[in-house]
């Protein structure tokens, strides 16, 4: 089989990972990979069983009756936790925060990681993550390291919420944002930072077309072909 291209994608909560994932690979014909998408799903699992985030021996013993998976419908990703599709789970906030909480043990990451390379072995893959360019896929032929200010990623996720009917208030997401990201930043295993190798977006001001086309343009100087 000839090699897959990969691209990597990693950035703090609420960059913009996934909605620019998602147009690039439709534009590329990619396979698009959302690894926050299976955290989330091992965290259903604690959560269902009454787990603390603190409880690192509990979180380690679930981990050895889990299986997760992946599949593809229509193009779009399901998540499979033990057969079942939690796709239509794992958005909620409590999700995402036993996620970015139960995602710094060593067993959490360890299950998730082949399942990862052995999508990019498979595919042409657009991955997003923390960890992506740094640990799963150090030989990504692309890397990018995508951001914005936490006051802009707020303001986003302010309105997606508001867009839905949903009250809530820009301070707390703003601080919810700055904790998530401290903890995906310091903890010990593979924490969120910038490959070396990988080219820094900031897309605080920039349309989402605007990042489209820059990572677009950077997998090409990388050796990209497009059919
Ligand atoms: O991208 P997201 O918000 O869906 O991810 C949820 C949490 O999962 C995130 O706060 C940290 C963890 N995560 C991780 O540790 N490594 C990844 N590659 C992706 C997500």
């Amino acid at each position: 089989m000839s090699e897959t291209y990969n691209i990597a994608i990693d950035g703090p909560a609420g960059a913009g990972k996934s909605t620019i994932a998602r147009a690039v690979a439709a534009k590329l014909g990619f396979v698009y990979v959302d690894t926050g998408a299976l955290y989330r799903a091992m965290a259903v699992c604690f959560l269902r069983k009454g787990i603390s985030q603190d409880d690192e021996a509990q979180i380690a013993a679930a981990c050895r009756d889990i299986q997760i998976d992946i599949r593809y419908e229509d193009g779009a990703q399901q998540v499979f936790l033990n057969g079942e599709n939690v796709t239509g789970l794992i958005r909620e906030e409590e999700v995402g925060k036993m996620a970015s909480a139960s995602s710094v043990y060593a067993p959490v990451r360890r299950k998730l990681l082949n399942l990862q390379r052995n999508l990019a072995q498979t595919a042409n893959v657009i991955m997003d993550g923390r960890d992506i360019g740094t640990c799963v896929l150090p030989d990504a032929q692309t890397k990018i390291y995508l951001t914005a200010s936490s006051h802009v990623r707020a303001l986003r996720r302010y309105r997606e919420l508001a867009e839905k009917g949903l009250t809530c208030n820009l301070q707390e997401i703003e601080q919810d944002i700055i904790e998530r990201d401290y903890r995906d930043m310091h903890r010990e295993i593979a924490p969120l930072k910038q490959a070396e190798d990988a080219v820094y977006v900031d897309t605080s001001d920039m349309t989402v077309a605007q990042v489209i086309d820059c990572i677009i343009q950077a997998a090409r100087e990388r050796g990209l072909k497009e059919n």
